[in-house]
């Protein structure tokens, strides 16, 4: 029977990029058939439910009316692999644990089981796009594997890096600031490059779809998350210099941000910056410039790491000095603990760390989250403390010390702080780690405020 679909497209990784970016493709093109497979069998039936493995606004609508329509899940990845036109490949690449590179390279062990997938399983020619964040010059090891056999299968490897954010993905994924093909400039590669450009074109403008060369693809997205972090970092050193001169690093960032030049946003001081992305992307960065002996270079960019460390334990230290040097005993209610609003992702979260060295000084932690908890149970699972994890967030407040802000949900916003200061245990101390509650206000009622980045306002 022919089908009804002109192209059939797979996804090998039904993480936080496969499935949105996916389901949004599926969503735009009618006429092509789209397929995720995945190793995890849970989370391929989680796909397939009424609640999916990922909370990112809108998604749940997008793959309601695409699923069974055009957009498949599956665990059968050799069938996947052989019925494919385009395979898009966004499986996990965490940093390395162990070896040579440990704590820094890309550990690229399910990546290159992949490749190895493929090359078993096709039958015929395939454009093989990599979607997931790669050090440069992984396309070049991807080919290498792909072209190791002589079975008369041509395949044509490409980058296209995924620019979007979560919480905000199927905006992002809607309407991309670019979106970025990289392929080998030989007629072939070009042919490859201008089919995957096809797809975008049937929503995205002409004139934002780049095409370049694949390592400058590749580098690109390293820089691009690079950039975003060096602002975020430098914005948290310029917080703390505001916090000792009683200047408002909210003024400054205005201020700054004003500037055409330099733009207003990714100017928001906080806890630190978390996430999937920045920290491994940036390691990854450095560990070329180290590769390549840029060793000046190398200390450059992970001097935004270091910088995002000193955050997270110097909003530690304002919480132990504020609180008479001990935190012993103490009722500590977290309000969030994903990286960001908006998502239940909590790879790489500020809070993580901040959670563990609280227990280190033996504080009693309660957390709470409208989307994250069940990630903070696995995150903390095994530290040896007290943790209670609850959904509402009075309760958890009840009782309380202090209440540490780590991530801005809206909801945190608009909670009733008479009630909360009421229910907690006195003197109350609020520490926001995003600068989202209304500091003055909080003041008023009793609370003894640490916003980042501006003067503390107490009434001890
Ligand atoms: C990032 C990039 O934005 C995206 O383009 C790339 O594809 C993946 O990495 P993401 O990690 O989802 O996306 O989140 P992002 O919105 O960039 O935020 C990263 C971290 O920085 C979060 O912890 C966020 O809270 C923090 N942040 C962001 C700040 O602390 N201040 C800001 O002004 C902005
Ligand atoms: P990202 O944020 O990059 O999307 P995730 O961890 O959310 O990362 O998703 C990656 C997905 O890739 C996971 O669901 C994982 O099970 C899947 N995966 C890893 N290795 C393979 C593989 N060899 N074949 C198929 N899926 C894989």
């Amino acid at each position: 029977m022919k089908s009804l679909f002109n192209q059939n497209i797979l996804c090998i990784g039904a993480g936080y990029v496969g499935g949105p970016t996916m389901a949004m493709i599926a969503h735009k093109c009618p006429q092509y058939r789209v397929t995720i497979v995945d190793i995890n069998p849970e989370r391929i039936a989680q796909w397939k439910s009424d609640r999916l493995p990922i909370f990112e606004p809108g998604l749940d609508e997008i793959v309601r009316a695409v699923h069974g329509r055009n957009l498949f899940f599956s665990t059968d990845i050799e069938k996947g692999i052989r019925e494919a036109d385009i395979i898009f490949v966004s499986v996990n690449t965490p940093t390395k644990t162990f070896g040579v590179g440990a704590g820094m390279a890309a550990d690229l062990q399910y990546w290159e089981k992949t490749a190895r997938q493929i090359l078993e399983s096709a039958t015929t020619d395939k454009i093989v796009v990599e979607k997931s964040t790669l050090p440069v010059r992984t396309a070049q090891a991807m080919e290498r594997i792909l072209f190791s056999t002589h079975s008369g299968v041509r395949f044509e490897v490409l980058s296209n890096p995924e620019f979007l954010a979560e919480g905000t993905a199927i905006q992002d994924l809607e309407n991309p600031d670019r979106v970025l093909i990289g392929s080998r400039q030989t007629e072939s590669g070009l042919k490859a490059g201008s089919a995957l450009a096809e797809i975008y074109a049937n929503w995205v403008p002409r004139d934002r779809i780049l095409t370049t060369d694949i390592w400058s693809s590749e580098l690109s997205k390293l820089v691009a998350n690079a950039f975003l972090a060096q602002r975020i970092s430098s914005i948290n050193a310029i917080s703390v210099l505001c916090e000792k001169t009683e200047a408002d690093v909210t003024q400054v960032a205005r201020a700054v941000g004003m500037d055409n030049r330099i733009g207003p946003k990714f100017l928001n001081a906080s806890v630190g910056f978390g996430g999937s992305c920045f920290k491994k992307d940036i390691l990854n960065l450095v560990y070329i410039c180290q590769y390549y002996g840029l060793n000046d270079v190398a200390k450059y960019w992970n001097s935004v790491i270091k910088i995002n460390e000193y955050q997270k334990a110097h909003f530690v230290e304002t919480m132990l000095n504020a609180m008479f040097n001990t935190l012993s005993g103490k009722r500590i209610c977290l309000f969030g603990f994903a990286f960001k609003a908006d998502t239940g992702d909590t790879r790489d979260s500020p809070a993580i760390q901040i959670a563990k060295r609280l227990i280190e000084e033996r504080a009693e932690l309660v957390i709470t989250d409208p989307q994250a908890l069940a990630n903070a149970r696995t995150d903390l699972k095994g530290v040896d403390g007290n943790v209670q994890f609850i959904e509402d967030p009075y309760e958890a407040a009840a009782g309380s010390h202090a209440i540490a802000i780590m991530t801005e949900w809206r909801q945190f916003r608009e909670l009733d702080y008479e009630r909360i200061y009421r229910s907690m245990t006195q003197p109350a101390f609020i520490f926001d780690g995003r600068n989202v509650v209304d500091h003055r206000k909080l003041h008023q009622m009793g609370f003894n405020v640490y916003p980042i980045g501006k003067p503390a306002l107490t009434n001890l």
